[in-house]
């Protein structure tokens, strides 16, 4: 498997921690970064995995390095884990099936950034976290897993996230632990892909 993370990498971390190398279902033996000081690069070195910053030259240029990445390590399955950038069409599509990603919420409900401030400002009284195949859309895609927790009186943004963030480290490595085992599959591809973008 490889990780592909922008900043923090807690997720990262748990990833690392549920698939070390060797470990029967499957190990991560890469991780990517667009950001040369994501602290999740620090991370994957810290436990012995190779991790690589890639820069942000453009969205096909970085995807053509990664795409190259990916065969020589002969990855099968990639985990975007606060990975801030998004992928093409083409990418995709190539990967459908094996590219996850995991996000802040009750998919389809809070797509895209400040997820905690929204889920405040608008009462919710229970908010989550998503595990789901990615597809051409920016946190759409067919989930594999949802995880919920409370929002509470006088919760903050910061204190829903660490909330939220505590399920996600269980929830991710759950979500891939079912995906290696064939127990979670991705429907038929969504739709056709017009073959300039294959
Ligand atoms: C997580 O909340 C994840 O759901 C979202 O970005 C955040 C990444 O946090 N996609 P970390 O870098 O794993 O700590």
């Amino acid at each position: 498997m490889a990780v592909f993370a922008s900043g923090r990498g807690t997720n990262l971390e748990a990833l690392l921690q549920a698939f070390p190398q060797g470990h029967p279902l499957g190990e991560v033996v890469l991780v990517l970064s667009d950001n040369p000081e994501a602290f999740a690069l620090e991370r994957a070195r810290g436990r012995g995995v190779e991790a690589l910053f890639l820069p942000w030259r453009g969205r096909r240029a970085f995807e053509g390095e990664a795409l190259a990445l990916l065969a020589e390590r002969r990855v099968d399955l990639v985990l975007l884990a606060g990975f801030l950038r998004l992928l093409s069409p083409a990418f995709v599509g190539r990967w459908y099936g094996r590219l996850l990603n995991i996000h802040p919420s009750l998919l389809p409900d809070y797509p895209g950034l400040r997820v905690h401030q929204r889920v405040l400002q608008a009462g919710e009284r229970e908010t989550g976290s998503t595990v789901h195949f990615v597809d051409q859309g920016m946190d759409t895609g067919p989930i594999v897993l949802q995880g919920r927790v409370p929002v509470l009186p006088g919760d903050t943004p910061e204190l829903l996230e660490r909330r939220v963030l505590r399920l996600e480290h269980r929830l991710y490595p759950k979500a891939v632990r079912l995906v290696l085992l064939g127990l979670a599959r991705p429907p038929e591809a969504f739709g056709p892909l017009a073959p300039s973008l294959l």
